[in-house]
């Protein structure tokens, strides 16, 4: 069954989990116990839950744990939140949390969703007569929303269903090429599935010897899908000391972002760590988030800021208009124990709450990242973080941690600064 040369295999998925290690561990690890010792270790003791979370994905060995967090003290259109994150990444969720009680006293975040149009797409090639073509389409037009009614039936009772049908000439960018561009609203659905159902049975119906459809797909690029967080204070009460420098270098850094992709990249790279945080907490799909929120950065031809930042009148205001496509209903959404958990955690809002809750979450991060880089710098905070992780790594007692916490308080942190700090302490006792 398997080629221990070339480490290719066949059948694999129908080996089981046991055998699935085994053929790891002696293709890729030298037959090492440890190897399946460390995947055992993560395994659930609960097998209905270990089971679920097979069954997840195909070839599940294990699991691989993140941190789930809480950052309290939100406050949302007057409304009080905790709210969930999932991030590798240390100080992104007391960055969160700082920030939410900065704001909390100062109005809160004030958020709003735009609108919440998705979009699918039939891609086909055509060779005729383009008003042929037109022809044909409005001809079909009515019958092809009539063989989408099964799958529309329960997303319409919920208030969804399909916009609008549009054909779309696209042979000035590729020829031949045209396309069939559907709307679609779908309520408190993510709709992946929905509108991948409703694309392919609407390209079966539209398909003739002359149209050759080459695919049907939702598109992640949703920029009617599009939710605004904002908060604004007076400029005096933005900073402790020298608040009106203070907040010009803040809208210049939102500023040099807008001018720099390079810089936008890393700015909306720390928007992100909020948002992406969230939308996994609460089992949502952060690839189509990511994918949508970068090509939204780029949709006037450069890269730029997701936000902005205005002193105007004595007024700071700082905001973020962002595409989020989320569900709180499918998908992971109640399936993940904790994704569920997360939902209850925040009132089980509806999607367009959650889209408010997570451009809160993102404005929130890219608040506390520019607070950090125009005035002390970023590493200070990510370098305490750093020092507790290299601590814990050197197995340190309680007692040693907090020598190394104080003498390190004025000191540059270090990998090897930290290892002879503790060598050192260790060594003199
Ligand atoms: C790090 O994960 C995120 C930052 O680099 C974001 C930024 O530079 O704005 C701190």
């Amino acid at each position: 069954m398997c080629n221990t040369m070339s480490k290719t295999v066949s059948g694999f998925s129908k080996l089981n989990k046991i055998e699935k290690i085994d053929w790891l561990i002696s293709n890729f690890f030298n037959n090492d116990e440890k190897v399946a010792k460390c995947l055992a270790q993560y395994w659930n003791s609960n097998k209905i839950l270990q089971d679920l979370h097979d069954d997840f994905i195909e070839n599940t060995i294990s699991n691989f744990y993140m941190p789930f967090a809480i950052a309290p003290n939100f406050v949302i259109n007057g409304k009080d939140y905790t709210i969930p994150m999932t991030i590798e990444e240390s100080s992104v969720v007391a960055a969160a949390s700082l920030v939410a009680k900065f704001w909390s006293t100062r109005g809160g975040f004030k958020a709003t969703v735009i609108s919440t149009v998705k979009i699918g797409q039939v891609h086909f090639m055509f060779e005729g007569n383009k008003i042929a073509l037109q022809n044909y389409f409005s001809s079909k037009k009515e019958g092809l929303f009539k063989v989408t009614e099964e799958i529309t039936k329960n997303m319409k009772k919920r208030g969804g269903g399909i916009l609008d049908i549009e054909l779309r000439d696209k042979t000035a960018e590729l020829n031949n090429y045209y396309q069939l561009h559907v709307t679609f609203e779908t309520a408190d659905s993510m709709g992946a599935n929905f509108i991948n159902s409703c694309l392919e049975a609407i390209a079966n119906e539209f398909e003739n010897e002359g149209i050759q459809i080459v695919m049907s797909i939702l598109s992640n690029y949703v920029p009617d899908c599009l939710v605004r967080a904002e908060v604004s204070c007076k400029v005096n009460e933005l900073y402790a000391e020298n608040s009106a420098l203070f907040a010009q270098k803040f809208v210049q850094a939102v500023q040099i972002a807008n001018a720099e992709p390079h810089r936008a990249v890393t700015h909306n790279k720390g928007i992100m760590n909020g948002v992406d945080a969230v939308v996994l907490a609460t089992g949502n799909d952060f690839r189509a988030i990511e994918a949508g929120a970068h090509a939204y950065a780029a949709k006037d031809g450069q890269y730029k800021s997701l936000t902005n930042a205005t002193i105007e009148n004595g007024i700071f205001k700082f905001w973020i208009e962002v595409p989020l496509a989320l569900g709180t209903v499918g998908g992971l959404t109640k399936l993940h124990p904790l994704s569920k958990l997360s939902l209850q955690l925040l009132g089980n809002p509806s999607a367009k709450e959650l889209m408010e809750i997570i451009a809160v979450a993102g404005l929130a991060q890219n608040f506390a990242a520019l607070r950090a880089l125009t005035t002390t710098g970023i590493q200070k905070g990510h370098m305490k973080m750093h020092l507790t992780n290299i601590i814990k790594q050197l197995g340190a007692t309680e007692s040693e941690k907090q020598f190394l916490i104080n003498y390190f308080e004025n000191k540059t942190v270090t990998h090897n600064a930290v290892v002879e700090a503790y060598n050192k302490l260790v060594g003199d006792k």
